[in-house]
């Protein structure tokens, strides 16, 4: 039988923290299959580029059957090149008296020339999941200096929230996080997501229903689920922070790997997931922003499930995530960046 042709995968931001996690993983096969060889061209700014060599060496002598080639750059043209995936991870993160604004402002420097350059030099079948901060509207900024690639090749990683969701859920109802279903997480990769357990089973019963079983009737579940739960997992990207003293690296880089895995390979009958998708109007979310949605990957595309009974207060949490969406989108139009 003929060798597949290796996956060309570009990993930006490779000399930093979840570059250094996501790498070693990607090469081993835990994100495209074991049948399927990869080759890794990571692009870095001059200031990372040793780093990325340095990994690139450790890369080499871990002797991985599926890694083909790897190439580090600081040049997003060769860096992009033919590229099938691109998990864009490096980004300007924020800095002491520095504004919102400020922040959009120098990730519209990373993402918008990355866009283009993926515009001209990638595959025609290129994906792009964007893990570096603010996710959702960085992905924005790539997908609209991209005029010539599909917008749904432009996706936002909230694959993470969605799998700290179900680490909490399975303590709260005793049960394996393999076992959960129909969680969703909403909105924007921020404090203001909404993790939403409304249409959520374990082993097939009702999430709901369990919780108010543990907490004493539907208003026990309900004080939960607002003053623990949903603030528990919007806000534990500073919790984090707070307790490893920087932000997190191995869940990212594994959350990143689950979104492309599934995103290329399906999420086949284990039910919808999360992920940042350029909004089509589901929902009532306008059109054009990345909205995190319940989804579901099948021949390589993303869709979101629709459908789904949204009550008075899930409508409000997703509105207000969704505003803060829209504010960013307006924010970087008018610095000119889409
Ligand atoms: P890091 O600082 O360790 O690494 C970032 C790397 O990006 C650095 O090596 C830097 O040199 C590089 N870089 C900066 N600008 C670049 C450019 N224009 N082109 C290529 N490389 C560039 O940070 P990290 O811990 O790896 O985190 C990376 C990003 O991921 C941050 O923005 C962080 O907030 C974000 N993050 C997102 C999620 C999520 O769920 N979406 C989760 C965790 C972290
Ligand atoms: C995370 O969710 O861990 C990252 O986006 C870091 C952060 O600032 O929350």
């Amino acid at each position: 039988m003929a060798a597949k042709k290796p996956v060309s995968i570009t990993i930006t931001g490779a000399g930093g923290q979840i570059g250094y996690a996501l790498l070693f993983r990607i090469a081993s096969g835990a994100m495209l299959g074991p049948d399927t060889p990869v080759r890794l061209n990571l692009l870095e700014i001059p200031q990372g580029l040793r780093a990325a060599e340095g990994a690139a060496l450790e890369l080499q002598d871990s002797a991985f059957p599926l890694l083909s080639h790897v190439e580090v750059t600081d040049d997003p043209a060769v860096a992009f090149g033919g590229a099938n995936l691109a998990l864009l991870v490096g980004a300007r993160p924020r800095t002491a008296g520095m504004e919102r604004a400020d922040l959009l402002q120098a990730n519209g420097g990373i993402f918008g020339p990355q866009g283009r350059a993926i515009n001209d030099h990638a595959a025609d079948d290129i994906r792009v999941v964007v893990v570096g901060n603010p996710a959702n509207t960085n992905a924005l900024i790539a997908a609209s200096n991209a005029p010539d690639v599909p917008r749904d090749r432009f996706t936002a990683l909230t694959r993470l929230d969605h799998n700290r969701a179900l680490g909490q859920l399975s303590v709260a109802v005793d049960s394996p996080v393999g076992d959960l279903r129909g969680v969703t997480i909403w909105g924007n990769h921020s404090a203001t997501q909404f993790p939403d357990v409304a249409h959520a089973t374990a082993g097939g019963d009702s999430v709901p229903a369990l919780l108010a079983g543990r907490l004493g009737g539907p208003e026990g579940a309900r004080s939960w689920l607002v003053d623990e739960f949903i603030p528990r997992v919007a806000k534990r990207g500073a919790e984090i922070i707070e307790v490893r003293g920087s932000s997190s690296v191995a869940s990212a880089a594994s959350a990143a790997i689950d979104h492309v895995h599934d995103w290329v390979l399906g999420t086949a009958d284990r039910g919808w997931t999360s992920a940042g998708l350029w909004s089509e109007g589901a929902y009532g979310v306008p059109e054009g922003v990345i909205c995190s949605f319940p989804a579901v990957a099948e021949g390589g595309t993303w869709r979101v499930v629709e459908g789904l009974e949204i009550d008075l207060f899930a409508r409000h949490r997703i509105d207000a995530s969704v505003a803060e969406l829209v504010e960013e989108r307006e924010a970087v139009r008018s610095l000119g960046l889409i």
